[in-house]
Parts: structure tokens; sequence; C-alpha cells
């Protein structure tokens, strides 16, 4: 399903009056799409991606997923938090299993998906662990797969890598990059690495902390998966590192 935001603004109060975060922002996520907001902290990628998500209100604009305008949090986006919210006094089948609850799937139903997606992100056999008991990367996977569970037309994920080491990182990318191929959902996510921006998304919105300005939306044009030690890679790396410098020069002017 196509994600839009149109003309879309937010603002907060602060200390000081009143501060804009986003202002006229507009964006279009095509189906099957995968985009990343990449910029510095601050500038307002949770707040944009929490409006889509239906949790803030915009002050103005539209965010249309398909033809449905968003007017509050809604099985068709799955939301993928920084540290993952499973639930700890759920094992992996209750968190996986508790969207489709919520919604009303059937017992028999529920079970076949919760074994479809549990397939699907390696985890048959885990179904009984409580999050405590599971590694980053299955904790990680079983995240995906609540978001997935109620079946959403769009998966929303702010820095879904955020909480983990470097290593384990670039393996969770592998797995999620696979996993997305498979189901070619649309996706939002956010990040603050350049590596990750080029190695997931088929475009790269870099923002700006001046209003949340969108400084550069970089097609990423390479082949997947993506060969990390490639040129083409590094020239990618390089252009997204140039235009996150212009965002914290926007910061510096701005403060
Ligand atoms: N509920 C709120 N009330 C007041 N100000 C807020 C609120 N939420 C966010 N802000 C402000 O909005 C701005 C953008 O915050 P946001 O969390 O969207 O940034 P971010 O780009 O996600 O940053 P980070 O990379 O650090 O996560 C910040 O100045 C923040 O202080
Ligand atoms: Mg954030």
């Amino acid at each position: 399903m196509r994600l839009e935001i149109r003309d879309v603004h937010k603002r907060f109060a602060n200390g000081a009056g009143d501060h804009i975060v986003i202002e006229r922002m507009d964006l279009s996520v095509g189906e099957g799409e995968f985009v990343t907001l990449l910029g510095p902290s601050g500038c307002g990628k949770t707040t944009l991606l929490n409006i889509v998500a239906g949790f803030v209100r915009p002050e103005r604009g539209t965010v249309r997923v398909g033809d449905r305008p968003v007017e509050g949090p809604g099985p068709d986006r799955g939301v993928i938090f920084q540290d993952y919210a499973l639930f700890p006094w759920l094992t992996v089948r209750g968190n996986v299993e508790y969207p489709m609850r919520r919604t009303g799937i059937k017992t028999r139903e529920r079970a076949e998906r919760l074994q479809a997606l549990l397939r699907m992100a390696h985890l048959e056999g885990k179904e009984r662990l409580y999050p405590a008991q599971l590694s980053g990367g299955m904790k990680q996977r079983t995240a995906v797969c609540r978001a997935l569970a109620s079946d959403p037309q769009v998966l929303l994920m702010d820095e879904p890598f955020g909480a983990v080491d470097f290593q384990m990182r670039l393996k969770l990318q592998e797995e999620l990059e696979r996993i997305w191929v498979e189901n070619r959902i649309t996706v939002l996510m956010v990040t603050h690495d350049v590596q990750e921006a080029v190695y997931m998304s088929d475009r790269v919105i870099v923002m700006s902390p001046d209003r949340g300005r969108i400084i550069d939306d970089v097609r990423i044009d390479l082949p997947r998966p993506r060969e990390r030690r490639s040129e083409r890679y590094h020239e990618y790396t390089d252009l997204l590192l140039d235009r996150l410098g212009e965002a914290f020069a926007d910061a510096r002017a701005e403060s």
C-alpha cells in the first residue's frame, strides 16, 4: 500500500515558546518501497514516524495509507520501536499473537499465522521462551513477527537496531532485509546510521533539524543483497555523509 504524507506541520511547546519540528512535510513511499529517514538527533524523525503511526496528531496536513486517512493507530501499520518493546511477561508466542487477538483473528488462523511468521523469522521451536531468554537477534525477529502479525500494509521502524553491538547490527540488517525481500511490504524506517541506510533502503530521505526540511532524497540504485565493500556502496555512504554534514550545519545555524 502506498503511503502519502502531505503538508504536515508539527510544533511542540518548549520553555522558550513554540518549536516548529516539522513544517510542510511532503513525502510519498511507494507500494513495496523501503524508505529510510536519516538525520541528526532532534530533527523530527521519531515525531514523523509517530504521526504516520497515528500516535501523534499533526496540526495540519494529512497522512494516507492507500486511500485511508490516518486518524489514529491501526492494524494496517505495524510498528517496531527502538527497544523492540516486547511484553516481558508474554512468551514469543504470546507476543506475536497479541495483535491477532486484538483484531479478533480466530484461534485456528492465529495458530497458522503464528507458525508461518516464526518459520519466516527462523524462530521455530522458540515459541515458549520469554524475551529474557532470547538473544538480541531473536528479540528483534520476534518484534518483526509481532509487527507483521496483524498483516499490516506498512511497516514503521524507529532505529530497530539501536540497542545492539556492531556485529549483531550487521546480521540483523541482513535478516530484516531478507524478510522484507520475501514480503515486499511498504517500509518507513528511521536511522542515524549511514551504512545501514545504504544497506537497507530503496530511498534515503535526509532530514534537517531546521523544521524537518528534506535536504535530499537519494535513490540507492544497487542490486540486493548489497555488497558492503563495493565501490558504489562507498560512493553512496560518502554522498549521505556529505548531506548529513549539511544537516548538522543547519542544526548549528538554528541553535
Ligand atoms: N512530546 C514532546 N513534547 C515536546 N517536545 C517534543 C516532544 N516530542 C519531541 N519533541 C521535540 O521535537 C524535536 C524532534 O524530536 P524527535 O524525537 O522527533 O527527534 P529525532 O529526530 O527522532 O531524534 P533522535 O535521533 O535523537 O531520536 C526535539 O526538539 C524534541 O525535543
Ligand atoms: Mg528518534
